[in-house]
């Protein structure tokens, strides 16, 4: 949620500007960029070189830039539009003041009235300071704008006081916003289960049926549904892919009998279950307790068909809406909505083995999505980035327009 996001940190004078640098580093360690404008007074308590060494980004005070009298300037503009969120931290009586009357007479303010993103606020200051009337009436003014407090905590205070007027840890500022901004997103509260990836069988302890399925079309969902604000439960076979989002809870299998149980256990309260595992059909009767030497001239294996997951979630079905996977060679439209019907499924995704590209190698696919009201949406050859996005746009559209 935060990789590549631009957030534009305004630091204004107050003593808890200092605790700004662990925001940064916070902030930079989740992957957003950050730029860094102080105010006159700010430098007095934190330093520029500390900021800009942390965020990576010059530290900018005045439209001017060092060398004065030429024609390039820091231009509250483009950092107003570069943002895609800004927080002022701290938030002193005197900026949140200015912020909402319309003051213009540092880059802060003139860049805080260029911007178009969301914008948060974090007061700090003495608790009369934070109690006064013009202080509240400040806060409210600008709420009513559109911009998100993050509320001052009790505690000691610079003064030697007790009370309101803490800055909030740069923890909770980053909880705040993460939160917030989640709020907004399509499926925040929403939980989605998703299978990925191969299931392996094992012959015996060292061997195994398996398949080509690298996994990506389904991590690819689960990327696509944790940024859309969803929790996300990925039950995936054996793949080299990983997890770096907080919000996707990944349960790692091996066989399909393991993808079975473990996707039954997150089911009953699942919102959207999307099915994308290239799970194998058959199994080994038994496995075989030691390596099985090679004695003769042929082998023989017999094989039982493992439990399709997906038909057991379609007849356990209750809010749920499941989506499935079929990959055909030929009557794709016919036998895609057979399988459709007979999973009782919301929705089924259909590759073509006919279309190049599409299926479960490489890093593209080429989809048709197909509902049970036979309303078919085919897309072009994409990124299975780009074809998660087509999927969850489909579901979204169903479900949650
Ligand atoms: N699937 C599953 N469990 C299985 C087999 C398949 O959950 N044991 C799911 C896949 O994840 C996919 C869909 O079922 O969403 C595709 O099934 P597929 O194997 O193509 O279809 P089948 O119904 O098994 O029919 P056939 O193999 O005969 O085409």
């Amino acid at each position: 949620m935060w990789s590549g996001k631009n957030v534009l940190l305004g630091i204004t004078g107050g003593i808890a500007a200092y605790k700004t640098t662990f925001l940064v580093r916070l902030l930079i360690k989740a992957g957003a960029n950050v730029k860094i404008i102080l105010t006159p007074s700010a430098s007095s308590f934190v330093s520029p070189l500390t900021l800009a060494t942390l965020s990576k980004n010059p530290v900018v005070t005045d439209f001017e830039k060092t060398e004065a009298h030429t024609t390039d300037w820091n231009n509250h503009v483009e950092l107003g539009l570069w943002a895609d969120f800004m927080v002022i931290a701290p938030a002193t009586a005197n900026t949140m003041s200015k912020m909402a009357n319309g003051a213009c007479d540092n880059l802060l303010l003139a860049t805080y009235l260029s911007a178009k993103c969301p914008v948060f606020f974090a007061p700090a200051m003495d608790l009369d300071m934070y109690r006064h009337p013009s202080t509240v009436a400040s806060i409210e003014k600008l709420q009513s704008f559109g911009n998100v407090m993050i509320p001052a905590t009790s505690g000691e205070l610079a003064s030697g006081l007790h009370g309101e007027g803490r800055m909030a840890e740069p923890e909770e500022i980053i909880a705040h916003i993460h939160k917030h901004l989640l709020a907004g997103l399509p499926l925040s509260g929403i939980k989605v289960l998703i299978t990925a990836g191969p299931t392996y069988e094992a012959i015996d302890p060292v061997r195994f049926i398996g398949n080509h399925s690298s996994g990506l079309m389904g991590f690819e969902l689960a990327k696509t549904a944790a940024n859309l604000g969803a929790e996300v439960y990925l039950v995936s076979g054996p793949t080299h892919l990983t997890v770096d989002n907080n919000a996707i809870h990944l349960i790692k299998v091996v066989s399909a009998d393991e993808m079975y149980d473990r996707v039954h256990d997150h089911f009953s309260d699942a919102d959207i279950v999307i099915c994308a595992a290239a799970v194998a059909d058959y199994r080994p009767k038994t496995m075989a307790e030691q390596k099985i030497k090679k004695s003769d001239e042929n082998l023989e294996l017999a094989l039982v068909k493992n439990k399709d997951i997906l038909l057991s979630l379609g007849e356990a079905k209750k809010q749920q809406y499941l989506v499935g996977f079929a990959l055909e060679t030929e009557n794709e439209l016919e036998n895609a909505k057979e399988k459709l019907k007979r999973k009782n499924l919301d929705a089924i995704v259909l590759n073509s083995l006919m279309d190049k590209g599409a299926g479960f190698g490489g890093d593209s696919n080429k989809i048709t999505f197909i509902d049970t009201n036979s309303n078919i949406e085919t897309f072009e050859l994409k990124t299975k980035a780009a074809v998660a996005k087509d999927i969850f746009n489909e579901i979204i559209k169903r479900r949650y327009a």
